[in-house]
């Protein structure tokens, strides 16, 4: 297999105009990527992408796109095999989560979240995959949470099918030249929990984690390869906890929070 590495790097990444995707769109365009940025709101990626390219003389490409939706995936799983524009990196990112517990919910906004938070990034890391490993070179990071280590309703069901699935890429493609991590944060001050309209002041202030800090670190663990990445030594030490305490106790304590 012949690996050909371009000058300028490209990097794609979902939900970039706030939290956690800003921040690695600012710390990519920092290390000198060209990017492809993905939301719903265009006006605000257009602020982004024109911020970012103005600050780091870089290219900057947006993509409006629904990411629950058949046609946004499509129009970005485009993007991502565009022979023309390789995308070296991709980060799947954008993500939300519903106030409810599961059986209090309303089963069309839970449709909506498993298309946002496992669809999505399954068809993009296929197509993604797909280029890379023709181009025998690649990276994807997959944000997913330390709810993955929890039994905490549907949220953590999504997170937890993609860092089961992060692990098995990374061993099964890194012979092929492509590493596959997913990042698994704690509480992150973003627009994530006022979005779903949670309260967060019974959350102590030592849990929550700063989003540069987040990528920081994530970055540092896609370049030693890692298959999953968890920011911060204290959400170390509670995915520790949480592997060998019994799961009925994990989810009592997981329960706070919300
Ligand atoms: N914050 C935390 O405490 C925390 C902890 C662990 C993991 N995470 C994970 O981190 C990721 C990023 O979350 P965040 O905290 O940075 O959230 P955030 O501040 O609310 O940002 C979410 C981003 O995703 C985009 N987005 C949301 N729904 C979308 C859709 N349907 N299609 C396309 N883009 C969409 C948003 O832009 P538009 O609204 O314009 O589309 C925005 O750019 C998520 O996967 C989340 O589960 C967050």
């Amino acid at each position: 297999m012949t690996s050909s590495f371009p000058a300028t790097q490209r990097a794609l990444v979902t939900g970039a105009t706030a939290g956690i995707g800003n921040a690695y769109a600012r710390a990519l365009a920092q290390r000198g990527f060209d990017l492809v940025l993905v939301a719903r709101d265009t006006t605000r990626l257009e602020k982004v992408g024109t911020d970012l390219r103005s600050r780091h003389r870089i290219a900057v490409d947006i993509i409006g796109a629904d990411l629950s939706t058949v046609d946004g995936v499509q129009d970005v799983a485009n993007a991502l095999t565009d022979t023309a524009k390789p995308v070296d990196l991709l980060v799947n990112n954008a993500g939300s989560s519903l106030a409810g517990w599961f059986g209090t919910t309303d089963v069309a906004d839970e449709d909506h979240q498993l298309d946002l938070m496992v669809r999505a990034p399954m068809h993009l890391t296929d197509a993604a995959i797909k280029s890379m490993t023709g181009r025998g070179h690649g990276q994807v990071i997959n944000v997913a949470s330390m709810a993955a280590f929890t039994p905490r309703g549907t949220y953590s069901a999504h997170k937890m099918w993609i860092v089961n699935l992060s692990r098995w890429l990374n061993i099964h493609y890194a012979d092929a030249g492509v590493t596959v991590m997913a990042v698994c944060p704690g509480f992150t001050h973003t627009e994530f929990h006022q979005r779903m309209g949670a309260r967060t002041d019974n959350i102590p202030r030592w849990m929550w984690l700063d989003a540069d800090k987040v990528v920081k670190s994530s970055l540092r663990d896609l370049g030693k390869g890692k298959a999953v990445s968890i920011p911060s030594i204290r959400y170390r030490v509670l995915a520790t906890f949480a592997q060998y305490v019994p799961a009925s106790i994990v989810a009592r304590v997981a329960k706070r929070g919300r």
